[in-house]
């Protein structure tokens, strides 16, 4: 049976139980949920991990630092960020280059939303959970084996929980809001860098996709837009990504607007 989210039923609620979703959120963590795409697959823990690996962490650091001008905003985004996982992926990851650590003086922080507050309440505590389902995942295990050595100590491992060095601690910032009013508000005056991964057939309200797609579409040039393979199980996903005028990069789910 389809496990149905907090938000969803709070949603449907606040729609006056009108609006019946086909396509449920994903849960909070520890509940048992089921592959809408896969009704025989089980999904027990998380609906994220560390280092997700539908995306080449290491060439997407890579375009995202070609891409970027010193004098630039390096503006990230990352929605959902569930329990904070693929946002400190990230921030691990650009970590481990020096253009990053000493090149990049207008970054500020990674903004992440979720509409889950339990997954945003891990995310927040600071300590999260590196073994999810995807035990034998090489970068978790790599993760759980350089805590505390790696690259000026970024992030330490402590009873199964991973959490970032205190320095870093306040680079990733955590807010409750629907991906919808993310991508909305986001900067059209200045270049992006939005993860948008592993959503698309989740958004509760179907109609919702098209508005997100006109706010996509009006991303500056050089935004750089990360998808997730879930995604893609929309019929069509990746042309339609093209149609709102993106360009496809040298990795795999990871699209450049021209
Ligand atoms: C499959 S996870 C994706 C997490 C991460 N991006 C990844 O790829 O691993 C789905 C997340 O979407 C969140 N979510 C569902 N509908 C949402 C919405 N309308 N706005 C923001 N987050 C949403 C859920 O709370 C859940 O944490």
């Amino acid at each position: 049976m389809l496990s149905i989210s907090n938000n969803y039923q709070n949603n449907f609620i606040k729609n006056g139980g009108s609006k019946k979703s086909s396509y449920p959120s994903f849960c909070s963590n520890y509940t048992e949920t089921t592959d809408v795409f896969n009704p025989s697959v089980k999904q027990t823990k998380n609906a994220t991990f560390f280092f997700r690996n539908d995306l080449d962490w290491n060439k997407f650091c890579k375009i995202i630092l070609k891409n970027h001008k010193p004098e630039e905003k390096l503006n990230i985004v990352c929605v959902p960020c569930s329990d904070g996982s693929e946002p400190t992926s990230l921030l691990l990851k650009l970590m481990q280059f020096e253009d990053f650590r000493n090149n990049v003086s207008n970054f500020d922080c990674i903004k992440a939303y979720d509409i889950d507050e339990k997954q945003l309440d891990i995310a927040k505590s600071g300590k999260i959970p590196l073994f999810n389902d995807n035990l034998f995942a090489s970068d978790v295990l790599s993760l759980a084996l350089n805590a505390g050595k790696d690259f000026g100590k970024t992030y330490n491992v402590k009873d199964g929980y991973l959490e970032l060095a205190d320095n870093l601690k306040d680079k990733i910032k955590y807010e409750n809001k629907d991906i919808i009013d993310v991508v909305k508000d986001l900067p059209k005056d200045e270049k992006v860098v939005l993860l948008a991964r592993n959503i698309f057939p989740y958004i509760d309200n179907y109609m919702q996709v098209p508005r997100m797609f006109e706010a996509l579409s009006q991303l500056k040039s050089g935004s750089i837009l990360a998808i997730g393979d879930y995604d893609k199980k929309l019929p069509d996903f990746e042309n339609a990504i093209l149609k709102l005028g993106y360009k496809k990069s040298s990795t795999e789910n990871c699209f450049i607007k021209i």
